[in-house]
């Protein structure tokens, strides 16, 4: 990895309710690693058409995540916020990479048969392409680390193979070109915390998401102190108190996904949380975790409320974030058209 200046991609889709899960296993962290490194946060608005079309609110929900990134806690000026459609080279670079990637990979993810559902022959060509595009997002500015939640793992994975194909296809015009370890970096997966996999307050198999129906079965960042603690106290649970160990939590999907929130809101481990509670019941465990959630989501919230209106504010941060972007993005763009062999006029 040497030879690969250390950068930070990440991505979130504007398709609305973004929540804790979004904000545990992916913003709050895009926080955190502004101090060592220099990152690059992208709304991925291409993204947020494979599964629906035309969304009326598409424009709401793109200030929506913007205001979510800034009132976490990043910082616009030091950092880049943009959105996908404005640097063409997402688009550009996704078509190379449709053609680098093999059918046999895409037909191996996960998530698109999760999306798909019963009725594939009706699902977009987009939503199948999509961990193309994803590996285009991250592989244009030839970022070496990615945060993400777990359930993006299997996407990460397709990034590196789409990459390692590239650098081997066209290993000669890369190395005629002066890089020795090849054009794209092998992406590292950031992953991991108490909270890389948040689970639905209604269900402690199923991942929290933003399609659920139930809107109990998640917390929202714009949700307000009321709906937050209604939430958690309607939080399904087990009748045994808690366990003073991790070991404890075995075959507890529930008791854990709760630890595992409580531990990444406080900055502790789930091992320190049982410390303190093991012994408690849920109803005092919940009570502490309604104050604390409320405490550290509550200002979040808010501001995002506010810098969301702000619609002058927000779609200049989205522009200036978009020049800065493009700029890198062209330089890459300009050399992965020379090394495939396109002519330039
Ligand atoms: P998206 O928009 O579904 O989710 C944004 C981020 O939130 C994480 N996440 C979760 N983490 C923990 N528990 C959960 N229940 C949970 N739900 C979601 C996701 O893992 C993600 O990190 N394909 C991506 C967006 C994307 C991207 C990229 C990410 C497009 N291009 C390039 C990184 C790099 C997605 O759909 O995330």
């Amino acid at each position: 990895m040497a030879a690969f200046k250390e950068l930070v991609f990440s991505g979130v889709q504007p398709t609305g309710n973004l929540h804790l899960g979004n904000y545990l296993g992916a913003v709050r962290r895009f926080v955190a690693l502004q101090e060592q490194y220099d990152c690059i946060y992208c709304v991925v608005d291409l993204h947020a058409i494979t599964a629906e079309l035309y969304q009326p609110e598409l424009k709401s929900q793109i200030r929506e995540v913007t205001a979510a990134f800034i009132a976490a806690g990043i910082d616009p000026k030091k950092h880049i916020i943009f959105n996908q459609s404005q640097v063409s080279g997402h688009a550009e670079l996704a078509w190379i990479f449709n053609c680098v990637a093999r059918l046999g990979w895409m037909n191996r993810m996960t998530q698109f048969k999760e999306k798909a559902g019963k009725d594939r022959e009706n699902a977009s060509l987009g939503l199948y392409a999509y961990p193309s595009l994803m590996a285009a997002d991250i592989l244009l500015y030839r970022a070496t680390h990615v945060p993400v939640g777990e359930d993006q793992k299997q996407h990460l994975e397709l990034t590196r193979d789409v990459a390692q194909k590239f650098n081997n296809d066209f290993a000669a015009p890369i190395a005629e070109r002066g890089h020795a370890d090849g054009f794209f970096p092998l992406t590292e997966p950031l992953i991991g915390g108490p909270a890389a996999r948040v689970m639905s307050l209604r269900d402690g198999a199923k991942k929290m998401s933003k399609s659920d129906p139930s809107d109990f079965s998640r917390i929202n960042l714009t949700d307000d102190g009321d709906a937050i603690a209604a939430k958690i106290r309607r939080a399904k649970t087990d009748p045994e108190a808690l366990p003073s160990e991790e070991a404890g939590l075995a075959g507890r999907p529930e008791a854990e996904n709760l630890v595992g929130i409580y531990a990444a809101l406080s900055d502790r481990t789930k091992a320190e949380v049982l410390a303190e509670f093991g012994g408690a019941q849920f109803s005092a465990f919940k009570a502490a975790l309604v104050d604390l959630s409320v405490d550290r989501l509550g200002p979040i919230g808010a501001e995002m409320k506010r810098l969301k209106a702000d619609t002058t504010y927000i779609d200049g941060v989205l522009r200036e974030g978009s020049e800065r972007a493009r700029a890198m993005a062209d330089a890459t763009i300009a050399e992965v058209k020379d090394i495939v062999g396109f002519v330039r006029g």
